[in-house]
């Protein structure tokens, strides 16, 4: 982390957990929890039909909500999606946008882009994913393949919205099987992100945007992987879907850091 420059954010994606009465439990749980202080920003991207609940239950709280996908068309014939500006109007501030696992169901590289472009637009911020599988890292391409996916997923963007995107670093071998990145290991693709970042754009953009670790991230190892200068905060699958996991996340993120 660097709160100097950045903001420190820590978002949980619940995938396809929890049913909106689940979503108000947790919400009401969550709450009662919540330290009194100053803290990060913290993001819950909820399934959609869970987005209602998780709104009003965070209303008077610094929680954002979050989607876990959108459309990037305005509004039409397109069966099942739901476009960003209706995310908008639910109350969403956020937006997961190319997770790993929507890639694996055939979302292309232009697909995400046109999706960032659709949710800046909107006002939404994007939090978009990028990460190699374990066969790419073994054969040594995980940094041309990560700087393909952010220049793909950023085209279009301009120097002045680009503060407004988070990016998402999270290597396929680590999410959902325990096996996180060392902290050397996702610090070195962070970083790498940002050296990407800083040739399409301004440095002081480059300095200022919010990059998180994914994959496996729990109230165990958030701390050290939070140390590291260039991981900005962390994108939580399974252990966003606790309270007391998720809120010892939070307070990893706003320890002291050396
Ligand atoms: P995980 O998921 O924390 O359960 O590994 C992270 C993610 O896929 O966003």
């Amino acid at each position: 982390m660097n709160r100097k420059y950045r903001k420190t954010i820590i978002a949980g994606n619940w995938k396809m957990n929890k049913t909106p009465s689940e979503t108000k439990e947790f919400m009401t749980a969550f709450k009662g929890m919540m330290p009194k202080g100053r803290w990060c920003d913290v993001a819950l991207c909820v399934p959609a039909v869970c987005i209602p609940a998780a709104v009003r239950a965070m209303r008077e709280t610094r929680v954002g909500i979050g989607a876990e996908n959108c459309n990037a068309n305005a509004s039409g014939a397109y069966t099942g999606e739901i476009a960003t500006n209706m995310l908008v109007d639910a109350g969403c501030k956020y937006v997961i946008i190319g997770h790993s696992e929507r890639r694996a169901m055939g979302e292309t590289d232009a697909d995400v882009n046109a999706k960032v472009l659709a949710a800046l637009e909107a006002g939404l911020i994007p939090i978009m994913c990028c990460g190699e599988t374990l066969e790419q890292r073994e054969s040594g391409i995980t940094s041309e393949w990560i700087a393909m996916q952010i220049k793909a997923g950023l085209q279009g963007v301009s120097e002045d919205k680009i503060r407004k995107v988070v990016i998402a670093y999270e290597p396929i071998w680590a999410i959902g099987t325990g096996k996180t990145a060392t902290p050397d290991q996702a610090e070195e693709v962070c970083e790498h992100i940002r050296t990407v970042v800083r040739k399409l754009y301004s440095s002081k953009n480059a300095r200022a945007i919010s990059i998180l670790y994914g994959g496996s991230m729990n109230e165990k190892n958030a701390f050290e992987l939070l140390a590291q200068p260039d991981i900005d905060g962390g994108l939580i699958g399974g252990a966003s879907l606790v309270p007391e996991k998720f809120l010892q996340i939070i307070n990893a993120a706003n320890q002291p850091t050396a």
